[in-house]
């Protein structure tokens, strides 16, 4: 039932026909507090029109308004305020999502439409920085969220495997490395060999020079450069794949940048062709001054090809092989330019579905303010992080529920959750710091906050034995109620904001509402009270229940039973 669609038919029927049903649609508000009602209507763009004062228009069309399907229409000085018949609201909503379930809030808007989603893509033989951990949640969620619409999500892993910085590695490794050490700790010891790198290489350039034709070897197809690559490829990819596994994600393709290896040529032809290839000190580029952005280079004076010539043919592949509607790239902020010169470059090669690129930036996370560089060798490493969160995690489960059953699967879904909830639940462009001991606690704008309260409510159902709902009167009354109920009956807008937006943090941001607004409804109502509206109360509960977790999951957050 749409409630608004109520107040929009009752406004139709007395406002003056110049105005259209989609104005008063548009113009409708909600109100921040309950007691200006559910919808209010503001008249100001009637007084010219009906050469009144909007507060005199107000008070007259009060009086015209037919009242039958609302609680009370009133008039707030220039706004007519309406109040939903909450018996029929709680009714529909409650019925409504428990009938559907788990596919409340579902659309089909999507309904055959691929939309691949560039995500995670970290680099091969460094470790996976907190960084790479928001594109992978933020990519993990983004697919769940336009999934719920019936798009096709398709997750994509554009590994950083090809590059100058495998010459360096394989400079490094020869010089300082051995097979036995690697093997031991494959990426901590690669990343060794390139901090080190980095490091002799200020005093001895040369060293740059052996790495570049190392790397020249690579694209060649050299064996012993190609073997040593793969190695270090194959080694990472184990390490990478623990940490997919803890949050639970997965990847439909692992095709990193070396998998277009053998698609460039055809894009370099294609720039050639339409003459946008230009040659600058040996490299090819193109030129992008006239959008004031520096040239977008193709190809290095030795013939190696770059990131961007390797996205160029990536964005290409994807276009043919997925047909997408959308095609998306969840990457820091910081790499903001290299996408506008890339869909510029798409563009000037005729390419029209360029506009379908959508770059889906993120912010920085800080500790203590810093930001983290890998070259310098000061990371985070990410398992050590969701160790740690998931011991914090047992910490209270000890202190909160000594006998719990298998305190260690919830503490590991409580403690990775509560990482990628704090993840999520910021607008995705603000930067952040971390802090652990914040992002793992029970109370407040956290994962296990909302975690605890579905465990809660769980345990309330458990207490109550089993209901059948398949009953006409599912109203409940009680005024702590009605604020949840609200949020539940917003739940299906949610999901197409976020989609939309592309922002997981809409979904973060209602679940934290809806979780505070049952705690206080839990607080201030006896629910398991033997009355006659016990069965709805229940009813509610379970509905706040199916919403906490189909929320959690759009988050790629695990939702336990008990904590
Ligand atoms: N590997 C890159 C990095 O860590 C991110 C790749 C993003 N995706 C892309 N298609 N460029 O910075």
């Amino acid at each position: 039932m749409d409630f608004k669609q109520q107040v929009v038919d009752a406004l139709v029927k007395v406002l003056p026909e110049e105005i259209t049903e989609e104005q008063i649609t548009k113009l409708i508000e909600k109100p921040k507090t309950s007691d200006l009602g559910d919808y209010a209507f503001p008249t100001f763009i009637l007084a010219k029109t009906m050469h009144k004062a909007p507060n005199m228009i107000a008070e007259d069309l009060v009086g015209k308004i037919e009242t039958a399907d609302f609680e009370k229409v009133v008039n707030t000085g220039a706004y007519i305020n309406f109040f939903l018949d909450k018996k029929e609201f709680s009714n529909n909503v409650l019925h409504e999502v428990l009938t559907k379930k788990n596919e409340y809030g579902n659309a089909d808007e999507g309904k055959g439409r691929n939309v691949p989603i560039d995500m995670s893509s970290p680099n091969i033989a460094k470790p996976m920085s907190m960084g790479h951990l928001r594109s992978t949640v933020i990519g993990n969620s983004i697919a769940k969220i336009i999934k719920k619409l019936n798009y096709q999500p398709v997750k994509i892993n554009h590994l950083g495997d090809w590059g100058t910085q495998f010459g360096k590695l394989i400079v490094g490794y020869k010089m300082w490395g051995s097979e036995e050490e690697v093997e031991a700790d494959p990426i901590n010891n690669l990343l060794k060999y390139y901090v080190r790198f980095h490091k002799e290489a200020e005093e001895k350039p040369e060293l740059d020079d052996e790495a570049r034709a190392w790397f020249k070897k690579m694209e060649d197809g050299d064996k012993e450069a190609l073997d040593l690559w793969s190695w270090f490829k194959e080694l990472s990819l184990k390490e990478f794949q623990t940490i997919y596994d803890r949050l639970d994600v997965q990847f439909d393709h692992f095709t990193g940048e070396s998998f277009y290896n053998d698609k460039m040529d055809a894009i370099v032809d294609t720039l050639e062709e339409k003459g946008l290839l230009k040659e600058s000190r040996g490299a090819e580029i193109v030129d992008l001054s006239e959008y004031d952005l520096s040239p977008a280079l193709i190809k290095k004076t030795d013939g190696a090809t770059l990131y961007i010539t390797r996205d160029l043919a990536a964005a290409k592949y994807r276009k043919d092989t997925f047909d997408f509607v959308k095609s998306l790239y969840v990457v820091g902020s910081e790499q903001a330019e290299h996408f506008t010169k890339l869909k510029i470059v798409l563009k000037k090669m005729g390419y029209d579905w360029a506009d379908d690129i959508v770059y889906i930036p993120f912010g920085l996370i800080t500790t203590g303010g810093k930001k983290l560089s890998t070259r310098k060798g000061n990371v985070i490493l990410l398992d050590n992080v969701l160790n740690d969160a998931v011991d914090l995690a047992k910490k209270q489960i000890e202190e909160k529920n000594p006998d719990l059953k298998n305190k260690d699967a919830v503490a590991e879904a409580v403690g990775v959750g509560a990482v990628v909830f704090h993840d999520l639940k910021n607008d995705r462009r603000d930067s952040f710091d971390f802090n652990l001991e914040e992002v793992v606690r029970f109370e407040g704008e956290t994962g296990p906050y909302v975690q605890y309260t579905n465990a809660r409510a769980l345990s309330i159902l458990r207490k109550a034995g089993a209901v059948d709902y398949n009953v006409d009167d599912l109203a409940v009354t009680d005024e702590e109620a009605w604020d949840t109920i609200k949020l539940l009956q917003d739940f299906p807008n949610v999901v197409d904001r976020a989609a939309s937006e592309y922002e997981p943090s809409v979904v973060a941001k209602y679940v934290l509402k809806l979780a505070k607004s049952f705690n206080q409804y839990y607080a201030h109502s006896k629910i398991l009270a033997e009355d006659e509206g016990l069965k709805a109360r229940l009813a509610l509960v379970k509905s706040v229940s199916i919403v906490l977790q189909m929320s959690l999951a759009l988050l790629g957050v695990k939702a336990p039973e008990e904590m």
